[in-house]
């Protein structure tokens, strides 16, 4: 097992590949979660573009920008003492141009502090990790669903469970890999397929929505504690804290209404004689 109190690094990644032990990641988007996260041993933090959802009230990750991406990655590496912090890159701050994906991706290591940097999409953008990898910034590739391509795609729906596509996918894994990529995500794709791809590659793959055969699983944060209003079959809640907090909320409500907060035991006192001076309406007026 990875030590817990020992930073996580890109070649720890290969090593818990090569002993079969499972990476986890999960999605942060500010430092107290980050910290928690980090707390709870997790060996990957992923500051994904799904805080447009999740967090900014997006209807999806598409409007997010690089501005936004490199704020919320600023926070969680406050939070961060053991995780690999890798920072997704937003929608048109890499497709673009190669000097235009290595300008955004260069932000997120100087200005926000990750580790490595995150982009979707198969061989087409296999030249921009070829020279991200070269400029010394890590990428970890992303194939599969892509949510910055639903409206592409036609929604969130499983991808290559046809043979040409999962065909693709098999091909675009290996694009990555040798173009450098040091780790991909599976997104929503069949187990059989994400085991193939993982059996195929050198680099550890991290699923979600794609099976128990990944070498590590990567999930979003509000649906792991259970603050998203969305059950996905692909997920797994392990708390209910939109339950928790909602009545922790109507319990305070209450309080205030019904005058049991503040008690004195929540307030901060003055010297007697103070008030009683201040009581007193000709020195009062000193003042
Ligand atoms: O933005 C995100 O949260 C992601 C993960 C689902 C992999 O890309």
């Amino acid at each position: 097992m990875a030590d817990p109190q020992e930073k996580v690094t890109i070649p720890k990644l290969f090593e818990m590949k090569a002993r079969g032990e499972p990476i986890s990641m999960v999605t942060a988007y500010d430092c107290p979660t980050a910290r928690l996260a980090d707390q709870a041993g997790i060996d990957v933090v992923l500051v994904g573009d799904s805080v447009g959802n999740n967090v900014l009230g997006y209807e999806s990750t598409v409007p997010v920008t690089l501005e936004e991406m490199l704020h919320h990655t600023r926070a969680v590496r406050r939070g961060l003492e053991r995780a690999l912090l890798v920072g997704d890159m937003p929608f048109l701050s890499y497709q673009v141009s190669v000097e235009q994906a290595i300008e955004s991706a260069g932000r997120f290591l100087k200005e926000a502090g990750a580790d490595a940097v995150k982009l979707e999409g198969g061989e087409e953008v296999a030249d921009r990790v070829e020279a991200l990898d070269k400029m010394g910034i890590p990428v970890l590739g992303h194939i599969g669903l892509l949510p910055q391509r639903v409206s592409q795609t036609g929604g969130y729906r499983v991808q290559g469970r046809e043979e040409a596509q999962a065909r693709r996918l098999l091909h675009d894994a290996k694009a990555l890999e040798e173009a450098g990529a040091f780790a991909l995500i599976l997104e929503l794709i069949p187990w059989q397929l994400a085991k193939l791809v993982t059996e195929s590659v050198k680099i550890p793959t991290i699923g979600i929505g794609a099976g128990p055969h990944c070498d590590g699983q990567v999930l979003v944060f509000h649906d792991v504690v259970g603050l998203s209003e969305r059950r996905l079959k692909l997920a797994k809640r392990y708390a209910e804290l939109a339950e928790i907090i909602e009545n922790a909320l109507k319990a305070y409500r209450e309080d205030v209404k019904q005058k049991r907060f503040p008690t004195l035991e929540n307030s901060f006192s003055m010297p007697e004689e103070v008030v009683r001076r201040l009581q007193r309406p000709q020195e009062r007026e000193e003042f």
